[in-house]
């Protein structure tokens, strides 16, 4: 299977992502990275790989459509049959998402349906939590909303800074993230009617 990577910035999950594929635990091969920074290390791991990147400038485009549209021309040369989000840092318009429904994945660093959005390492520290997590979902136009596939969870210790979780989740997620593109890349996950299905049962 075909799979095209979109990035903001480091690109740790990219780099797990390929490593996997290298290795053949992944029956699929990353064709393309895009980033919407140019700045983004991710770009230097793409590099350093042999794999074809480009950047897709949001400060270029007037508007959400507008962005979305290149960014979606960008993507199709390569005809993926993945999209995997990978610290994709844009909301993306819901003709975009609903092009790539049931083939596009995220990572969000939370025990979703808990802490959409930003920032989750702290509010769930400032919330006293016990626990924290990383969820990987299909991508739905709800955002962090898609119908989840797999978790992770890590404890959240009392001393705590919001780096040291952080550090803790990226952790699972370099694990977490191959697995489930393996098991996309097996004809083992489908999506439809916004459930997650593995095996064609509901997850
Ligand atoms: C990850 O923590 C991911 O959950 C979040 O952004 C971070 C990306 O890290 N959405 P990297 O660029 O893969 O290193």
């Amino acid at each position: 299977k075909s799979i095209v990577v979109l990035i903001s910035g480091n690109g740790s999950n990219l780099q797990s992502i390929i490593d996997q594929c290298q290795a053949e635990k992944i029956d699929g091969k990353v064709v393309a990275v895009i980033s919407n920074k140019q700045d983004a290390y991710g770009l230097t791991r793409a590099t350093n790989a042999s794999i074809p990147s480009h950047v897709v400038d949001n400060k270029s485009f007037a508007d959400r459509e507008s962005y979305d549209q290149a960014l979606k021309n960008c993507i199709e040369q390569y005809q993926p049959d993945l999209v995997v989000l990978a610290g994709f840092m844009r909301i993306l318009t819901p003709e975009f998402v609903r092009f790539y429904q049931g083939k596009m994945l995220n990572i969000h660093p939370s025990l979703l349906p808990k802490y959409k959005g930003l920032h989750t390492h702290q509010r769930a520290i400032d919330d006293g939590e016990s626990e924290h997590g990383a969820s990987v979902h299909f991508v739905t136009p709800d955002l962090d909303g898609g119908p989840v596939i797999l978790q992770s969870k890590v404890p959240v210790f009392a001393d705590d800074t919001a780096t040291d979780l952080a550090a803790r989740v990226q952790q699972q997620e370099l694990t977490m993230y191959p697995m489930v593109v393996s098991w996309f890349c097996n004809e083992r996950l489908s999506m439809q009617a916004d459930k997650a299905l593995m095996d064609g049962k509901p997850l």
